[in-house]
C-alpha cells in the first residue's frame, strides 16, 4: 500500500525533511498521491509535520510499528525473518497457540500494537495499551524439544537485558525468572509456553512471549511498572528495540545449545539478577518462606538458603524482595 511505502521512506530519514517531489519520484506516483497518503497517515496518528514548500518530516518520537523498518535492522539468520504485525489482538501468545503451527517457520514473530487480554504467568493480566509497548511472540521449533523451557526464558531475559542496555543506555536488571526491571520497577515480562502438536499431542513448538513497556504507563500499574519513556525520556524506539531484541535473542538462543556458552549466558543472567545476595519471600504453591538468594544453577533454578541453613533449588513459584 502506498501509505506504508511513504511512511517507510520517511522513517528512513526520521527527523529530517523529505520533499513531496522526492517521495513521488522514488515511489513512482504523483505528488497528489503522496499528499493523500500523508493525509491518511496523519489521520491514523503518525507524527508527520508538513513544512510548507519544503516537504514532510516524520518526528523522531513517532512510534508506528513497521515490518520493513524492523527487517532493515535485523542481523539474524532466521529469527524475525518472517514477521506479522496486527493492530490489536487478544494475546499474541494465545493467537499463535491457536494457529496450525506446522506451517509456520521457525523464528516467526507475531507483533501487535496493542493487546486486549495480554497474559502473564499464573493467569495474570499483562496490561498492553495500544501503542505503548512491544507485544510480541517468537515461535520456536527447537531440535531438542525435551529441553528445559525455563532456559528459553533465561535466553530471552538475557537478550532483552542486553538489547535495552544497547538501545536505551540504561542498566536492565533481571528478576528471576521472567521479569526485567529498571530502577526497581517492572519494564518487561516474558511468558514462555509449550505448544502441543494437533497430531501427536506432544510438544513440538515453543512460543516465547515478550511484553516491554515503552511509552506511557497506565495509572493503575504505576507503582510497580515502568517504561523506557518513563526512565529515559526516549520515545519512538519500538522498531529499533524490537530488532535489537531479536538480534540478541538469536545469538543467545544459538549459544545456549553449546554447553560452554550456556555458562556465559547464565553468568550474564546472574550478573543482572538484582535479588542476588538479598532476602526474599519464596511463594511456591502453598509454601511461603523467607530465604537468601545465592544465585542460579545450570538449569536456571534459583538457589536460595533458608534460615535453618538448607540450600534449595527452586524451579517454580515466585519470589518477592523483602
Ligand atoms: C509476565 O509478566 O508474567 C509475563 C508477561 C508476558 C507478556 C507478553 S506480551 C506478548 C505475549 N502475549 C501475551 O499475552 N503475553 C506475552
Amino acid at each position: 500500500m502506498l501509505k506504508n511505502e511513504v511512511l517507510y521512506a520517511l522513517e528512513q530519514k526520521k527527523g529530517n525533511v523529505v520533499s513531496g517531489g522526492e517521495l513521488a519520484e522514488k515511489l513512482g506516483v504523483s505528488r497528489t498521491s503522496i499528499w493523500k497518503a500523508i493525509h491518511t497517515l496523519k489521520t491514523e496518528g503518525n507524527e508527520i509535520i508538513t513544512e510548507p514548500n519544503v516537504g514532510y518530516r516524520l518526528l523522531p518520537t513517532n512510534d508506528t510499528l513497521s515490518q520493513k523498518a524492523i527487517t532493515d535492522m535485523l542481523t539474524t539468520g532466521f529469527i524475525g525473518r518472517n514477521i506479522s504485525i496486527l493492530s490489536s489482538v487478544h494475546s499474541t501468545n494465545q493467537y499463535l497457540k491457536e494457529m496450525d503451527t506446522s506451517c509456520i517457520p521457525d523464528g516467526y514473530v507475531l507483533l501487535a500494537d496493542g493487546q486486549k487480554n495480554g497474559r502473564g504467568r499464573y493467569g495474570r493480566t499483562f496490561v498492553s495499551p495500544q501503542g505503548e509497548g512491544i507485544y510480541m511472540s517468537i515461535l520456536l521449533k527447537p531440535k531438542n524439544i525435551q529441553q528445559n523451557i525455563r532456559l528459553l526464558t533465561v535466553c530471552a531475559a538475557v537478550a532483552i537485558s542486553k538489547a535495552v542496555e544497547n538501545n536505551c543506555g540504561i542498566r536492565a536488571d533481571i528478576k528471576w525468572v521472567n521479569d526485567i526491571f529498571l530502577n526497581g520497577k517492572k519494564l518487561c515480562g516474558i511468558l514462555t509456553e509449550a505448544v502441543l502438536s494437533g497430531e501427536t499431542g506432544e510438544v513440538d513448538t515453543v512460543v516465547v512471549g515478550i511484553g516491554i513497556n515503552t511509552g506511557n504507563v497506565p495509572n493503575e500499574i504505576r507503582d510497580i511498572a515502568t517504561s523506557v519513556k518513563q526512565e529515559t525520556g526516549i520515545c519512538g524506539i519500538r522498531n529499533s528495540l524490537i530488532a535489537e531484541v531479536l538480534n540478541q535473542f538469536e545469538i543467545v538462543y544459538s549459544d545456549h545449545m553449546v554447553k560452554s556458552k550456556m555458562q556465559d549466558i547464565l553468568s550474564y543472567y546472574e550478573s543482572r539478577l538484582f535479588i542476588k545476595g538479598k532476602k526474599v519471600t519464596v511463594n511456591n504453591y502453598n509454601e511461603k518462606y523467607t530465604a537468601d538468594v545465592l544465585g542460579i544453577d545450570e538449569n536456571a533454578a534459583l538457589i536460595v538458603k533458608t534460615p535453618n541453613g538448607d540450600v534449595e533449588h527452586i524451579t517454580s513459584g515466585e519470589i518477592q524482595l523483602q
